[in-house]
């Protein structure tokens, strides 16, 4: 595995496998990898005849007061991750290789950006949408594989990917879990003991709403009502940031459930906020 940090030599490498009639495989993130990111990386080897996997903390995604500089990192156990899993480039440069002093230009998706996340972290989605097209520009990547946790990031990136003509294949794939529930995510580590005993209450809720839906509950606000008072039963430590029901595709509030829909939330947990969701295909 070869590990770049200069955009240059990535973006000169993977033209020049592409001239080769290679398919690549593009895997981002933000590092301090967990088994969600293995099983991404996983999906994609098999399937491609390179894998770059890119690891940066980006800056433009965080707000003011968001965790940009404590982001748990641990690049030397990250790039043995990334070999092991099959990775032909591990990319992780510094922010001032990707951002000129004066970057100017935004990639929005606003229209599905309003909502769910977007609404406590507004600039956050232009911030993704602008570094995930540098990575396609620099990578060229055939597939890119992104996990089903940040389900708006994904909606957005493949809307993005449709309105622009970019020529990749998007995977979403499953959240991965730990035995418990918990959807895995480097922001865990945030986590005190006593908070992450009773994390799992988030996913545990989604559950119960999925079944409660399943069953023939078909009013929204009934629904986000029993994830809400499952949640501050479960979880009293946490502070619901959202708790919504949205179109899969479009991200837009469902009222009354007449077909698939998405359970989402938000929690906020001591220095830590959780996010989690689940499909429900009525
Ligand atoms: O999901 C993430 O880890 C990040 O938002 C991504 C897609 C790597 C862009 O920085």
């Amino acid at each position: 595995m070869r590990k770049i940090t200069d955009p240059k030599e990535l973006q000169e490498l993977c033209l020049e496998w592409r001239r080769q009639g290679m398919s690549i495989g593009l895997v981002p993130t933000m590092g301090f990898f967990h088994a969600g990111h293995l099983s991404l990386m996983d999906h994609v080897h098999p399937l491609c005849d390179r894998m770059v996997v890119t690891l940066f903390v980006n800056p433009t995604q965080f707000g003011p007061s968001e965790d940009l500089n404590s982001y748990p990192h641990d690049l030397e156990n990250d790039a043995r991750l990334a070999e092991k899993h099959g990775a032909d480039i591990l990319f992780a440069p510094e922010a001032d290789a990707m951002y000129n002093p004066d970057h100017a230009t935004w990639v929005q998706v606003p229209e599905l950006a309003r909502g769910l996340c977007g609404r406590t972290r507004p600039d956050h989605f232009q911030g993704v949408c602008t570094v995930v097209t540098k990575l396609f520009m620099l990578t060229q990547p055939t597939l890119a594989a992104f996990g089903q946790k940040d389900w708006q990031q994904l909606a957005i990136i493949r809307r993005m990917v449709q309105d622009l003509n970019i020529p990749v294949e998007i995977h979403g794939r499953p959240i991965v879990r730990e035995a418990d529930g918990l959807a895995m995510s480097s922001r865990n580590a945030y986590l005190t003991e006593e908070e992450r005993a009773c994390a799992p209450g988030i996913h545990a809720a989604l559950k119960a709403a999925e079944k409660l839906v399943l069953e023939g509950e078909c009013n929204a606000e009934t629904v986000k009502n029993f994830i809400r008072t499952r949640i501050t039963e479960s979880v009293p430590m946490g502070r619901a940031d959202y708790i919504e029901l949205v179109t899969p595709d479009g991200i837009k509030p469902v009222e009354s459930i007449s077909g698939p829909v998405l359970a989402a939330v938000a929690v906020y947990m001591g220095k830590a906020r959780l996010i989690d969701n689940q499909y429900i295909e009525v």
